[in-house]
């Protein structure tokens, strides 16, 4: 790792090193059907270089980084990319800690910049998008992706947030509900269809009250302990409304979806 990240008002994931991969993971045997797909909607090949933006704990990169000529990831969380670090097994990723609204590349160097789950946390997304537009070289592509949750978990989980109010509501960058448009409308055009991958996940719905509580995502970062309160005692409601046995291991459909993009005026 190299240089020490600029200031940042994004959402650094240090606090959730220890419980990213098991939270976020997805389920092992769905694994390299969500790296093929990737390597698809991006048309990711043996030659291209590839910077991964929010590289994270290489959820992604290590999935991808074998079949691709480099792979070079950054993010403003030094826990995050050791803990890539000790999970690699060979796969050859070059790591920097560095802002995605800074980049610190020349102008041209990438074929794909790989983007998953990460526009939501830069509250300066577009000078992140402006970035990656300088360094993808001229036929270059952003690819974008990012995980749909099944509607009825959505629903629930939405129910606290709306419960604390539209501030709390918004994400500190683009809002996972603008996260199938905002590229088209920031003036990137879709290089290819939009490809999915649904996989399943068993949780019971009454154990996401839980998860609020114990600060699993980050959106909850920001809250107080009486906010997480209010939260709970909304989501509670939520959960009891809309399944019948709340205690019960319920299966939620999930969608990974890939799509590239190339950069406006070009
Ligand atoms: C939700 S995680 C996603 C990690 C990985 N892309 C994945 O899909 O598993 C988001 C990552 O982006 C990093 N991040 C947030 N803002 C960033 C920024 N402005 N520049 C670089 N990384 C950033 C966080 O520290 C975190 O590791």
């Amino acid at each position: 790792m190299s240089e020490p990240a600029p200031s940042s008002q994004s959402v650094a994931f240090d606090r959730a090193v220890d419980f990213y991969d098991q939270t976020r993971g997805f389920p092992p045997d769905q694994a390299a059907a969500i790296g093929r797909l990737i390597v698809e909607a991006g048309g990711l090949t043996s030659a291209s270089r590839t910077l991964e933006i929010g590289i994270g704990t290489g959820r992604i990169a290590l999935l991808v980084a074998p079949g691709v000529g480099v792979y070079v990831g950054v993010d403003i969380s030094a826990p995050m990319m050791s803990r890539l670090r000790a999970k690699q097994n060979g796969e050859r990723i070059h790591l920097a800690r560095a802002d995605a609204t800074r980049l610190p590349f020349p102008a041209f160097t990438f074929d794909v910049v790989i983007a998953v789950h990460v526009f939501h946390l830069i509250p300066n997304w577009r000078a992140a998008l402006d970035e990656v537009r300088r360094t993808l070289r001229p036929d270059g592509r952003l690819l974008h992706a990012w995980t749909k949750a099944d509607p009825a978990y959505q629903r629930v989980w939405d129910s606290w947030r709306v419960a604390l109010g539209p501030e709390i509501e918004q994400d500190v960058g683009v809002h996972w509900r603008h996260y199938a448009t905002f590229l088209e409308d920031s003036g990137w055009q879709p290089d290819g269809p939009a490809l999915t991958h649904p996989y399943t996940v068993a949780k019971a719905p009454l154990t996401l009250v839980d998860d609020l509580r114990a600060r699993l995502w980050s959106q909850t970062w920001r809250l107080t302990d009486e906010q997480i309160e209010i939260g709970a005692a909304a989501l509670r409601r939520a959960v009891e409304a809309e399944f019948s046995q709340p205690q019960a291991v319920h299966l939620f459909t999930s969608r990974f979806h890939a799509r590239a993009y190339r950069p406006p005026d070009r």
